[in-house]
């Protein structure tokens, strides 16, 4: 069956490592994702938003999870992202999800409060985990703005208090990174020292870091070359990633990263096969880009290779 993060969460933060969480929308991307974590022997999460559940209708992503858990056998987790009310998370609870993250980020602190300890509840109840979110991430549309000045970064203060009333499993938190292909304009800077402040505050607690794509430049670099318009594409550097996984950080969320792999290698197949249009043709090589660039994630940057 499918597992909580319970455990996963456990042995990552012992083992000073970072489960990939990654965004799934179809099969192809959960086939290249779950194809790379069953030759390394990874455990893997694999997240729908609500976007996602929009996009494909619900029971089809479940059923393909359920799939890739039937052909992998791997620990695999089905979590909510970005859960925007009680009513979501229930009904992805219901719907077999063994993870929701009710993301209240934008409330007042004591309506986030209220509001994910109504969440934990009720998945408590039915075995299910819960993901909180303390601190708000620039989004996508505020990078005109100077992203991550204007996003507002988690308040170590608070988390003792969110964490101990609301009951969650896991705290995402806000320390510089944002969603999308653009998250820096200069230099990529992390608040690393808020992360040290929270793990103080919550020892052996996990974290969870949200916008974490390194925007892979060669995967800019193809949907550039091939007709596409990304300029200053810029993500989190690798090796911040690498010091994030080692740290309470346990869960990295990657969409982006699949996202660009898909994209830059099917620009690059209809620039060099113009005639194709069997979307086998083009899907094939897109599913194999992904399962080597989450290959490369779990072993050079979450190191979460053979865990399973
Ligand atoms: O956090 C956002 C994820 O990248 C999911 O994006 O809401 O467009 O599916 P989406
Ligand atoms: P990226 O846009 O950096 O891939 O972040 C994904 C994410 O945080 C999903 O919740
Ligand atoms: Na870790
Ligand atoms: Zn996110």
């Amino acid at each position: 069956p499918l597992v909580t993060t319970k455990e996963m969460f456990e042995k990552a933060y012992e083992g000073g490592y970072a489960i990939g969480a990654f965004n799934v929308n179809n099969m192809e991307i959960i086939q290249g994702i779950t194809e790379a974590a069953k030759e390394l022997n990874a455990p893997l999460i694999l997240q729908v938003s609500k976007g996602a559940r929009n996009y494909a209708n619900p029971i089809y992503l479940t059923k393909l999870v359920e799939a890739a858990l039937e052909d992998t056998g791997l620990p695999i987790c089905l979590h909510l992202d970005h859960g925007d009310s009680f009513e979501t998370c229930k009904s992805c609870i219901d719907g077999g999800f063994t993870s929701v993250m009710i993301d209240g980020s934008h409330l007042p602190f004591e309506e986030n409060i209220a509001v994910t300890k109504r969440v934990v509840e009720y998945a408590h109840d039915r075995g299910v985990v819960v993901e909180g979110e303390l601190g708000r991430l620039a989004g996508v549309e505020d990078e005109i703005k100077v992203s991550a000045e204007d996003s507002s970064y988690t308040r170590p203060e608070e988390v003792y208090e969110f964490a101990s009333k609301t009951g969650v499993d896991s705290l995402a938190i806000a320390i510089g990174t944002s969603h999308g292909a653009f998250k820096f304009k200069g230099e990529p800077k992390l608040r690393f020292d808020i992360l040290e402040k929270v793990t103080e505050i919550l020892p052996g607690f996990p974290i969870v870091l949200h916008g974490a794509s390194s925007v892979i430049p060669e995967f800019v670099e193809m949907i550039n070359k091939y007709g596409g318009d990304m300029p200053g594409a810029q993500g989190v550097p690798e090796e911040l990633l690498r010091k994030a996984a080692e740290s309470a950080v346990c869960k990295i969320n990657i969409d982006s990263d699949l996202r660009l792999a898909m994209t830059g290698t099917i620009r690059k197949h209809f620039a060099e096969h113009p005639s194709d249009f069997d979307p086998r043709q083009y899907l094939k090589p897109a599913r194999e880009a992904i399962k080597q660039m989450v290959a490369h994630k779990i072993v050079d940057v979450l190191g979460c290779d053979n865990k399973a």
